[in-house]
């Protein structure tokens, strides 16, 4: 067997393998068999560090480079940029080519045996209304995932690889609906699923939907963030010009995993030193300052993350800013969080919509809404995507493990002979 299914998430990974054992994902670190999608570059040009270990060694403040979120970057423009770390540029392509090659080697260790072909998950859309786009995202992908290593490459998308894990435990027929709410994207399918159609060799008639869009628990973040951390620091905050604002971008750029480390160029810098000099509220710009000197965006950003998902369970929480200031600290409520994604919700909403519609299928004839990804867990998407399916009966997907298993499922009906 020489075959695999692999989930490159925007906030976490894993691989899945299948055998006539079944379909199951490998560990990846540890015992874990989900990868963080993080890596840590030392200054000095060693090797990187992975997942858990690479968010330790930045808190830790060790002296490197985080980075979280480089899914983000397909897409965009910013796939082909480069960024430095000490004296070395690197193309972010090749920073998610190590990361891939990581993954499979410590697979292959896993599994004692080399991978070769690989389904590989990705989103129904990497661009909003781009198919062009979405098309050369792809092929980039496809180019990575080779340069990983991978001899064979073919992808699937995430919410139908979701659905066959579900599929695989069904007893009767139904039509789900496939909600998979991530770090990156929302992504929704519309399928019929069952025992008599999983052995069928041409699933095409059973899939009536799919869609997505570019949203996801990475953009809560950035818009929690904006709402509650940034202003602390200096978002529209007053410049001695009246009626001037500090500009906003530096704090977008904070608030967004993905474009953190630009912020840390010398140049940025200097033009927040010429922000704070025009400044009527220096004080906050100050604060700014120390997280970009202190390399401490990740970490902001980390405790803005847990805040998030602490209010899931408590109600207001605190966010700690004693790494920006001593004794300093924001409460948020679950209405500033609520109040912050509101359109996003709506976003959601609208997804889910659109994908039903394009079934052709009635909502209420809809047997089963089947939730996966860890922002399906944020109570706003959740209540959103169940009210698009009130009859249908709820299943919990494993939030971090449905796409990767059913990746590995897929890849053994490609490959498996
Ligand atoms: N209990 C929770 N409540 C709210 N959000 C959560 C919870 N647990 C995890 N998340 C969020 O879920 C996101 C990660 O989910 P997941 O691992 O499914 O994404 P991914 O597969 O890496 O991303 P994508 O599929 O979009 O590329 C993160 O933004 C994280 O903050
Ligand atoms: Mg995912």
């Amino acid at each position: 067997m020489t075959f695999c299914g692999l989930d490159f998430g925007t906030s976490n990974s894993t691989l899945g393998i299948a055998d006539p054992r079944g379909a199951r994902l490998v560990p990846l670190e540890g015992a874990a068999t989900t990868l963080p999608s993080a890596m840590w570059f030392d200054m000095a040009g060693g090797t990187p560090l992975f997942g858990r270990s690479a968010i330790e060694s930045y808190v830790d403040r060790l002296d490197g480079r985080l980075m979280r979120s480089i899914k983000s970057m397909l897409g965009t423009s910013l796939i082909e940029e480069d960024t430095w770390i000490g004296r070395e540029r690197i193309g972010f392509k090749q920073v998610i080519a190590i990361f891939l090659a990581e993954m499979k080697a410590r697979a292959e260790v896993a599994c004692g045996h080399a991978l070769e072909h690989v389904v590989h998950g990705r989103p129904v859309h990497f661009v909003d209304d781009d198919a062009a786009g979405d098309r050369a995202a792809e092929d980039t992908l496809r180019g990575i995932a080779r340069e990983a290593g991978f001899a064979e490459v073919s992808f699937e998308y995430e919410p139908i690889a979701a659905a066959r894990t579900y599929e695989a435990g069904l007893e009767r027929e139904e039509m789900a609906l496939i909600v998979d709410i991530g770090g990156g994207t929302s992504d929704v399918s519309v399928v019929r699923l069952g025992p008599a159609r999983r052995a069928l060799a041409d699933r095409s008639g059973d899939i009536l939907s799919n869609d997505g869009i570019r949203l996801g628990g990475t953009d809560v973040d950035r818009l929690f963030s904006l709402a509650t951390v940034m202003p602390v620091l200096g978002l529209g905050s007053r410049m001695r010009r009246p009626g001037a604002v500090a500009p906003s971008r530096y704090f977008h750029m904070l608030a967004t995993w993905s474009r953190i480390n630009a912020l840390y160029a010398p140049k940025v810098v200097a033009e927040v030193r010429d922000v704070r000099r025009e400044s009527r509220e220096p004080e906050k710009i100050d604060r700014l300052l120390r997280v970009l000197e202190g390399n401490l965006g990740h970490s902001l950003a980390l405790k803005i993350e847990a805040a998030k998902i602490a209010l899931g369970r408590r109600d207001p929480t605190e966010i700690d800013l004693r790494l920006v200031e001593l004794g300093l600290a924001v409460s948020a409520g679950r209405a500033v969080l609520d109040s912050a994604i509101k359109d996003a919700v709506g976003r959601i909403s609208a997804l889910i919509r659109r994908c039903i519609q394009a079934s052709g299928m009635a909502p209420d004839r809809l047997d089963a809404v089947f939730l996966t990804g860890g922002s399906a867990q944020l109570p706003a998407f959740r209540a959103a995507a169940l009210a698009e399916a009130p009859a249908a009966r709820v299943v919990e997907g494993d939030t971090f493990g449905a796409v990767g298993v059913g990746l590995a499922i897929e890849a053994r009906r490609r490959y498996g002979g």
